[in-house]
């Protein structure tokens, strides 16, 4: 129980007869200031009710109070100020995070029902963009943060391994490509074809049709498309795992695009049983108008199916084979219209369960302020931005820490960590310019400040050497210590409020205040004076460290304990 819940209870035990738990609850504030108490009770709005003045009901509650569960009760003109039990509330939310360790916060809201999460789902013979980086990390805190409430979820990574751009690739690759130069450079040299294609395309129309020509030959197996194909997918992905490894991130599933060719039949005539495909200009739609949405384009002219057909493919997949609780597309938020297509034309197809399908958007990275283009080749390489930031840890240890022990592996978790932290402190939704300045600052609200204040505080700990007695009985009551334990109170909420939003950021902004807090508390509180709260102090120190570490984890940072 949180000290407002307390409060709460505490008022509406002396007037219930007046008014309901809810409202008691609502009408509780946090004041500004500390010497106002922890929590106030406005008695304004019951002027009404009692027909007496604000103040005069103030002191009429006051009296009926039990005042031996605060530290006091004042009355200030209408309001009632609460002032907690220090001791008493530090006491209980000490042991509790001392007994639940990382598991504090841990609920089970899910049953271990299945939620699958499609995540990162880069688009082979390109490289990984800003865009699919942020879908990576962002899906996989999400999975974090669902396992702590409850559920399990699997993460698959929905490859864009097929469409008409293949068809384009293939052509280019035989026009203008050696196997040496993919060899080389996969990505680099697949994306130099691909975006010589579009160039050329630009004078020469005909290239278009090629290209088409050429995803169509595999569609039908045709055995050199094929094998083109297989080795463009492969090498991509030896790529991709490079990256992957780095961030630490690893995936259920890897089945994409491809995978749902041969599932697209069944799609095309379920419609069709159910009458809902219509002929538009040669091609099959799903009219979507009862939905206020455009057609869903099932089939093209020439036979060709689409993305949001291989979508539906596998969404059904999906239901099929987790029989999913929810169903998460963690997609920009530029494919929104997609996916309001995408639910629809399910729930058109009698469907319901594509209700718990959400789609989970996030903001655009630009640089520049412009949008970036893979078709004009204006891309930021992802494994030069994590080098950078692991080469900037590096320099930072050599400054400032040159004895530290494994150097070179705390320079990959501050430098990842770094890449990883930028992209999950703000709301998902946000949009940010991409600078390499920025995600490799270690100060400010940044992933590494976490990791510090965290190796900080293990380094009181060792210096103190501190041994947790499970039995003891931990109480607080100075300023300083009573700031932090009022602000740990929160985690189990802030737990739920991530899960429910499926945003990793209020993860992230509850460590980067966690650790402010614990600086300033650092700052001002000498932690290892030699006084009888001297191991309470240290044991709220071991709390912070609990967590900022599982703050992390759930973030997918690691928490080097030295640094
Ligand atoms: N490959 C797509 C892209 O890069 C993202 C796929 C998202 N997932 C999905 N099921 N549509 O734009």
């Amino acid at each position: 129980m949180n000290n407002k819940e307390f409060v709460a209870k505490k008022v509406f035990d002396v007037i219930k007869d007046d008014l309901a738990m809810e409202q008691v609850e609502r009408l509780l504030e946090i004041p500004k200031s500390a010497a106002h108490g922890d929590v106030a009770f406005p008695t304004f709005s019951l002027a009404k009710i009692y027909h007496k003045a604000p103040q005069q009901i103030a002191s009429d509650i006051a009296e009926k109070m039990d005042e031996s569960s605060f530290e006091k009760i004042e009355v200030v003109g209408p309001y009632l100020n609460f002032f907690m039990d220090k001791k008493k509330v530090s006491h209980e939310v000490l042991s509790t995070v001392i007994e639940q360790g990382a598991q504090h916060g841990d609920v089970n809201l899910g049953n271990n029902s299945n939620v699958p999460i499609d995540m990162s789902s880069p688009n082979i013979a390109k490289p990984i963009s800003m865009g699919h980086l942020r879908s990576t990390v962002i899906g996989n805190s999400i999975a974090l943060i669902l396992q702590k409430v409850g559920y399990n979820p699997i993460k698959i990574n929905h490859l864009g391994d097929w469409g008409t751009q293949f068809g384009k690739l293939i052509i280019a690759y035989k026009k203008w490509g050696t196997e040496e130069e993919v060899r080389n450079d996969p990505i680099g040299e697949l994306l130099r074809l691909y975006v010589k294609f579009h160039e050329e395309a630009e004078d020469d129309s005909s290239l278009e049709e090629e290209g088409r020509a050429a995803f169509r030959e595999l569609e039908n197996d045709n055995q050199e498309a094929v094998s083109l194909w297989k080795w463009f997918r492969s090498e991509s992905l030896k790529e991709f795992d490079k990256i992957y490894d780095m961030l630490g991130i690893t995936f259920d599933s890897y089945k994409g695009e491809a995978f749902y060719e041969d599932k697209m039949d069944e799609i095309v005539e379920l419609l069709e049983e159910k009458h809902l495909l219509k002929e538009d200009q040669g091609a099959e739609i799903v009219d979507l108008s009862a939905y206020d949405l455009n057609p869903a384009l099932i089939k093209k002219r020439d036979g060709g199916t689409l993305y949001i057909t291989r979508d539906m493919a596998a969404a059904l997949y999906r239901k099929r084979t987790y029989d999913f609780a929810k169903s998460l597309y963690v997609v920009g938020n530029e494919q929104s219209y997609h996916f309001k297509q995408l639910k629809a034309a399910l729930k058109e197809m009698g469907y319901d369960w594509s209700d718990d399908m959400v789609h989970i958007p996030f903001g655009l990275i630009t640089k520049d302020g412009k949008k970036l283009s893979t078709r004009k080749g204006q891309i930021v390489l992802l494994e030069e931005v994590l080098n950078d930031a692991i080469q900037s840890a590096q320099d930072q240890i050599a400054e400032k820490n040159p004895d530290l022990e494994n150097k070179e592996q705390v320079a990959r978790q501050v430098g990842v960590g770094a890449v990883i932290f930028h992209d999950l402190k703000n709301d998902r939704l946000n949009t940010f310019d991409f600078t390499l300045d920025e995600v490799v600052r270690f100060e400010g609200e940044t992933g590494p400040y976490v990791q510090y204040t965290y190796a900080r505080a293990m380094s009181i700990l060792r210096k103190a050497n501190f041994n947790l007695d499970q039995n003891k009985n931990y109480a607080l009551d100075d300023e300083g210590s009573w700031e932090i334990v009022k602000f740990i109170q929160g985690y189990p909420k802030m737990i739920l409020e991530a899960a429910d939003k499926y945003e990793p950021s209020v993860v992230a902004k509850h460590a980067i205040k966690l650790a402010q807090a614990f600086n300033k508390y650092y700052g001002n509180t000498r932690i290892l004076a030699e006084d009888d709260q001297q191991e309470a102090r240290l044991a709220l120190v071991y709390v912070v460290t609990v967590l900022l570490k599982e703050d992390l984890r759930l973030l997918g940072l690691e928490a080097p304990e030295r640094m």
